[in-house]
């Protein structure tokens, strides 16, 4: 797949078993050397794949926590590049999740003001959803995501065998942004998902890679023409409003794909009382989300500490809330228009039926 975009370019392949084809991976990219950033859990599952795939080459192996994508531990990345004498001829491998794409975008985006980049997603999340579309975040102080840049990489390879190791909470997350973008997509799209979903084993489902291709490409439809973010894009941030704010508030108990079916079925529920999505309609889309729930308990979360998340969100314009509703498949739309009110009762309700499901 070809993406279009303002910074470069750039292309996205599906491939099997991609530790032993490096040649492949490489071949086209004119460089000198090759560093490696590896994330701890997947440099110790595929220890002997990884030695053999980047042979003698710099790898430098870096544990996904959210406390590494801090502004503040930047610093030590930038130097072990500069001090192993990184160049501008050279070429930064990431191999790992959200995490390490975020580290690895920024630091490739800024060092030497852009260097070549090469991403090997390892969870479904970045798989399915974050690999492309340009964004890189990074932490600051206790805040998520403030500061980034628009980046993406040279090249994008996925074998979606990594997978397989995949904690189910991990799986689960990104499960969760594959539902987000085929809501937001159409019915046709929407029944592949169903097909997808009614499976026994969704990993090795015969759907498995064609639900990730479609993800791709309805996130691609979302942004090709608004990159940076200012209109259309915005909309994929459905079930992130709500989904952000029980992250934070939660302390990150719960990983961010799965915040975001919470925020999704929050959304919905909101939707419903506002008069937008009809009964039939909001009860067909729980019957999927409440699935995939994670296993939580909500009352413990203060409204207060939600209202207060949903205040800083970077995305709210106006005095009053924002939130992405749902009036249908494909039928999104932004209301920066939300009560505080809302908010309370609509938490209040939901709080007493997720702890009956959940
Ligand atoms: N830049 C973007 O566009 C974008 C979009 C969405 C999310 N994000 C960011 O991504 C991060 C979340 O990323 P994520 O959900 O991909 O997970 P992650 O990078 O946090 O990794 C999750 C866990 O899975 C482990 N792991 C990774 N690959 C594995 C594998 N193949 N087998 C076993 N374990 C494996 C990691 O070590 C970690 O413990 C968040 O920081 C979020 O803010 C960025």
């Amino acid at each position: 797949m070809k993406i279009q975009s303002k910074i470069k370019d750039y292309q996205v392949e599906l491939i099997d078993d991609v530790l032993s084809k490096r040649d492949a991976v490489f071949s086209n990219l004119k460089y000198d050397n090759l560093f490696y950033f590896v994330d701890g859990n997947v440099s110790r599952i595929y220890k002997d794949k990884l030695s053999s795939f980047i042979d003698k080459d710099f790898h430098y192996v870096i544990k996904a926590l959210e406390t590494n994508k801090k502004f503040d531990k930047l610093s030590d990345f930038y130097k072990i590049l500069i001090d192993e004498g990184f160049t501008r001829n050279d070429v930064l491998v990431t191999i790992g999740g959200g995490i390490l794409q975020d580290i690895s975008g920024f630091i490739a985006s800024t060092l030497y003001r852009g260097v070549k980049w090469v991403f090997l997603p390892t969870t479904l999340l970045s798989q399915a959803d974050s690999c492309i579309g340009s964004k890189t975040s990074i932490n600051f102080k206790d805040s998520k995501n403030l500061i980034g840049s628009f980046y993406p990489p040279n090249k994008i390879f996925i074998d979606v065998s990594f997978c397989d190791t995949l904690t189910p909470e991990y799986f689960n997350s990104g499960l969760g942004e594959i539902i987000k973008f085929h809501f937001l997509s159409d019915a046709k799209k929407y029944d592949l998902l169903k097909e997808y979903l009614s499976s026994q084993d969704l990993r090795k489902d015969d759907l498995f890679k064609e639900i990730i291709w479609s993800t791709l490409k309805i996130k691609k439809s979302y942004f090709e023409q608004d990159e940076f973010d200012t209109g259309k894009r915005n909309l994929l941030n459905y079930g992130h409003c709500f989904g952000h704010a029980l992250e934070s508030a939660s302390n990150f108990e719960i990983c961010h794909g799965e915040a975001v079916i919470v925020g999704m079925g929050f959304a919905n529920l909101l939707s419903l009382k506002r008069g937008v999505l009809k009964k039939g309609k909001y009860l067909e889309f729980e019957e999927i989300l409440k699935r995939y729930y994670p296993k939580f308990d909500i009352s413990k979360i203060k409204v207060d500490d939600i209202l207060y998340y949903l205040k800083h969100d970077k995305k709210r314009v106006g005095k009053n809330l924002t939130m992405i509703l749902a009036g249908d498949i494909g039928k999104h739309y932004k209301n920066n228009d939300i009560k505080k009110e809302e908010i309370v009762d609509t938490f209040g309700e939901f709080v007493q039926y997720y702890k009956k499901i959940v």
